[in-house]
């Protein structure tokens, strides 16, 4: 049996389950973002209506994953370190959110080795939108 390749073209994109799969997996962010007691800071750096941030994260997340540049398209150009700029985000923070995205990979039922693979690649675009 062959390994699964990640990274390479849509693959990515496909071994999560397509754009609607993507849709859902933010949802479980989100909703795991207003629940854990370690994401309450981050969740305070939100908008009160997630709805925005939903709907922008899914859409960056499509192309991240080698899919089409749905954010791009909606909303223009976006480099991720920049967009945090404005926001207090140290190591606890980076740390919250990655546990909201391990959360919601595990509630929709993400393999463990594409599981691994994303939060590691994760990993990097959080760190760099740390600012201390
Ligand atoms: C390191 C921890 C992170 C925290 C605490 C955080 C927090 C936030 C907050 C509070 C906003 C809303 C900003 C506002 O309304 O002013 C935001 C926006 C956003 N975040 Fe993050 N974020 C983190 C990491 C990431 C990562 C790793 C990604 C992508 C892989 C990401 C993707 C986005 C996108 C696409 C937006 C919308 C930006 C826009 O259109 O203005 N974030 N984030």
């Amino acid at each position: 049996m062959s390994m699964p390749v990640f990274g390479v073209g849509d693959s990515t994109l496909r071994a999560v389950g397509g754009e609607a799969a993507v849709r859902e997996l933010v949802d479980r962010f989100y909703d795991a973002m207003e629940r854990l007691p370690e994401a309450r800071g981050i969740r305070a750096l939100h908008p009160a209506d997630l709805d925005e941030s939903r709907d922008k994260l899914t859409t960056f997340l499509i192309g991240w994953m080698g899919g089409p540049s749905r954010y791009r398209e909606r909303f223009g150009p976006i480099a991720i370190p920049a967009a945090h700029r404005h926001l207090d985000i140290g190591p606890e923070e980076r740390d919250a959110w990655l546990a909201c995205m391990a959360t919601a990979l595990e509630e929709i039922g993400a393999a463990d080795d594409l599981k691994r693979y994303l939060l590691t690649q994760l990993r990097h675009p959080a760190e760099m939108c740390r600012r201390r």
